[in-house]
């Protein structure tokens, strides 16, 4: 049995800097207008402006995970723009997004700061959604493999083997994100996803949440990216932001799912998992 046989497929959106409470809206209750296919855990991961408005318009037993794109490691203080994972909780996430290619390139993220955001998050109770991905010149000098392990040993170096296998990660490479990215080809793909798959493997004493790849995901080429048996979801940016696109893929990958074989466990928002230190 393939591992993408045995647990939900993860789509998520993170709709990045857009949308305003009244697009947000639209964009929930055109989701929530049809069924969610079996055997797809679905997420969103509005800006905070909106997580508060979207997280009061889903139900609570909505299969529909909430996150966060980004949030601080310090329980609360002078940190001017920032948001704590206490606030993220309380407005409504479940996953806290961390080291995003654009958030290491236009915001100071580094591995460092990944690794304490991961550990805050899972101390909080949140699933940290660890992205990581490597430049197109290092893809390019063969050294993709080597640069995503470092970048991943870092991120999961402050949690125990228990908690790393409540992580998610995601393997975004940067030259496939965004406008001017190149879709990666399942050939490009696959490698890196086996290499996660054993360093997070390793280190949890056992199998993760999931790994989800990331970076111009569409309807073209979701089935393609599920293929790989390393791979167990998407993260998608653009072509999820019309609540229809995304609607078209879960349907796409809703074939790809364990749904059938009475193993997925999907989540709701009303969580199983519990905060796992005394600092709330
Ligand atoms: P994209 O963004 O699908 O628009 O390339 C993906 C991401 O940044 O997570």
């Amino acid at each position: 049995m393939t591992p993408s046989s045995i647990r939900p497929v993860w789509v998520g959106t993170s709709w990045k800097m857009n949308k305003t409470l009244a697009e947000a809206a639209t964009f929930v209750d055109e989701l929530l207008a049809v069924p969610i296919p079996s055997g797809i855990q679905v997420f969103v991961l509005p800006p905070y402006t909106a997580l508060a408005s979207v997280r009061s318009r889903v139900p609570e037993d909505s299969p529909i995970l909430l996150g966060a794109q980004n949030a601080h490691w310090a329980p609360e203080g002078s940190w001017t723009g920032e948001i704590s994972m206490r606030m993220a909780k309380d407005a409504g996430a479940t996953l806290i997004e961390t080291g995003h290619s654009e958030r290491r390139e236009h915001f100071g993220e580094t591995d460092r700061t990944v690794a304490r955001k991961a550990a805050a998050a899972v101390a909080y109770g949140l699933i940290p959604l660890i992205c990581v991905g490597e430049p197109l010149a290092v893809r390019d000098e063969g050294g993709a493999e080597d640069f995503v392990r470092v970048q991943l040993q870092i991120a999961l170096s402050e949690l125990a083997p228990a908690e790393i296998s409540q992580v998610l990660i995601a393997y975004e490479p940067i030259w496939a994100i965004g406008e001017h990215g190149i879709p990666a080809t399942i050939d490009q793909v696959a490698p890196v996803m086996a290499l996660i798959s054993d360093v997070v493997t390793v280190a949890a004493g056992g199998p993760v949440r999931a790994v989800l790849y990331g970076g111009s995901v569409s309807t073209q080429n979701a089935r393609e990216v599920l293929s790989d048996p390393n791979t167990h979801g998407l993260l998608v940016g653009r072509a999820a932001w019309q609540a229809s696109g995304f609607i078209e893929l879960l349907k796409l990958c809703a074939p790809l799912s364990g749904a059938g074989a009475g193993q997925s466990t999907i989540y709701s928002r009303t969580l199983p998992w519990t905060t796992t230190a005394a600092l709330l």
